[in-house]
């Protein structure tokens, strides 16, 4: 049976918009994808050859589709009126003033979006939340489009995405599950009807599930809230490893033969960053104040808190270890990045870490293989030419001179780095702090280094 053509406009051209986008285009041939947005940069960017972002095989996912049924544009208004079905795809931040200040998400950009779609439709559409919103948002883009419009009734859906970023392309590709929300009345049914058609161009059928709006907007927040709990747990129980010898590790390995708990998702880390699990955690905290229920709030909130004190109890270890000052020494920081595979900095760990390092005065020497130079310094706060942040182009010329070596990202190409090699060029006593428990601790012990990893006890030089 041939699929009926569908014109897709996707708002929003960024971390979800673009690879989401792409994916359809190349699983939907009779599609044909707008990706648009407002940011004129964002857009020539991924109309040349070097995308806005890194993820592995973007780049050959793009190329194959664009131009083709795939295409990048400013041109938001005629996009939205060519389309049947409106992606919506934009950031959903943190609000930081006001009312809800820190906690509630920041729906100005979906209020906007909806108001352009209100003003552009000549006919009714099917509008998709790709966002992460609070549940009840899909009520809130349906009023603004009934009083702004011109009468027309559109339909909105909910339809989150889980792709996690390093692996945006295989996640996309190979989803766990694909969720659609929308009304129980026939036109919504019609609808997610052509959604989960689209969908089941390439996703087995018993993969996408269909609920009602709310349910499908609310599970969003509630996935990202418990994979963030499951970390806090895990960073919890490291911090009682360094003090009795156990090994976290080998916990996690214990706990996770459970086929109940499962093995995924239980490394400790120097904490979670990333553009959404604070960002969702906080706004389900929000949702639970906001319904008058405070114990279910200050029960999600913890595992905030646990990760604020992970980043910053790592940061204390280092100072002490240093004879409790750091300031004028250099120290080596590898990984900028707030996991491996991708150049988003987003909420990086890193980023508090190296910001509590230089209030304490030290010299950084930052070395990230995909996060730009520039990016480094303006998350940091510190101009091109000041002296206490040098951005290296590679990992071996940070170390030179270092008292100690941190590891804040888990790339690959730091596990191929001879310990011995390293250590020569270092300041002795030398330390690597591993927040990623990443290299062969024993071999960099072997070669001299003391080290200290995450939930393990330190281990003195030899
Ligand atoms: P992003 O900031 O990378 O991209 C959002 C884009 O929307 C920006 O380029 C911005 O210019 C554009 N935009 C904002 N308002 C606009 C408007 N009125 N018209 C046109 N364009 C507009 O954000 P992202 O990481 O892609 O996240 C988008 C949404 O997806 C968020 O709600 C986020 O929580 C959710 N999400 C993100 C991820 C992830 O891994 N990054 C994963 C799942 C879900
Ligand atoms: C997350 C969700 O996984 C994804 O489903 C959702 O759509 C968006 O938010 P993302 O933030 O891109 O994805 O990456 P993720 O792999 O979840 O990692 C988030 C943070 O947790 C990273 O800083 C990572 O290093 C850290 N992490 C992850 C751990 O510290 N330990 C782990 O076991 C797993």
């Amino acid at each position: 049976m041939m699929t009926p053509k569908i014109n897709i406009c996707c708002i929003g051209a960024g971390y979800v918009g673009g690879p989401t986008m792409a994916m359809i285009a190349a699983k939907c041939p009779d599609c044909r994808v707008e990706v648009v947005d407002l940011n004129e940069r964002r857009i020539a960017a991924w109309n040349s050859d070097e995308l806005p972002i890194y993820e592995p095989g973007l780049e050959d996912l793009v190329k194959a589709a664009k131009g083709r049924n795939l295409f990048f544009t400013t041109d938001v208004e005629s996009a939205v009126r060519r389309a049947d079905v409106v992606f919506v795809s934009v950031n959903t931040p943190t609000k930081t003033f006001g009312l809800g200040m820190d906690r509630a998400a920041d729906l100005r950009f979906v209020e906007a979006v909806a108001r352009t779609i209100a003003r552009s439709a000549d006919r009714p559409k099917i509008i998709v939340e790709k966002s992460t919103i609070p549940v009840r948002t899909a009520e809130l883009i349906h009023t603004i489009l009934a009083h702004s419009g011109n009468g027309m009734r559109h339909q909105v859906l909910s339809n989150p995405e889980f792709l996690a970023e390093g692996s945006a392309v295989a996640d996309l590709e190979n989803p766990d599950r694909i969720l659609i929300g929308g009304e129980s009345t026939p036109e919504g049914r019609e609808a997610m009807q052509v959604l989960v058609d689209l969908y089941a161009q390439w996703v087995p059928r018993d993969r996408i599930l269909t609920t009602n709006l709310w349910s499908s907007e609310l599970s969003k927040l509630v996935a990202n809230a418990f994979l963030a709990q499951r970390i806090s747990s895990i960073n919890s129980i490291s911090a009682l490893c360094e003090a009795t010898e156990a090994d976290v590790d080998e916990v996690a390995l214990a706990i996770g033969a459970d086929s109940r708990i499962g093995p995924k998702f239980l490394r400790a880390s120097v904490g979670f960053g990333g553009s959404c699990f604070q960002k969702d955690v906080l706004n389900l905290v929000y949702l639970c104040e906001h319904f008058g229920l405070p114990e279910a709030a200050a029960y999600w909130e913890q595992v905030i808190q646990m990760n604020d004190w992970q980043k910053r109890r790592f940061t204390v270890r280092v100072i002490r270890a240093l004879f409790n000052t750091v300031a004028g020494k250099a120290i080596a920081i590898w990984g900028f990045a707030f996991k491996k595979d991708t150049n988003d900095t987003r909420e990086s760990p890193a980023i508090s870490i190296c910001r509590q390092l230089l209030q304490e005065r030290a010299v950084l020497h930052i070395y990230d293989p995909k996060v730009k130079p520039e990016d480094i310094r303006s998350a940091l706060g510190v101009g091109e030419g000041d002296p206490a942040v040098r951005v290296a182009e590679d990992a071996l010329t940070t170390v030179n001179g270092a008292h100690a070596l941190l590891v804040l990202t888990e790339w690959d190409e730091f596990r191929s780095v001879n310990p011995a090699q390293i250590f020569q060029q270092m300041m002795k006593p030398a330390w690597v702090f591993d927040g990623r428990n990443l290299l062969d601790h024993q071999a960099l012990r072997t070669a001299g280094f003391r080290v200290e990893g995450i939930g393990r006890a330190p281990l003195p030089g030899a």
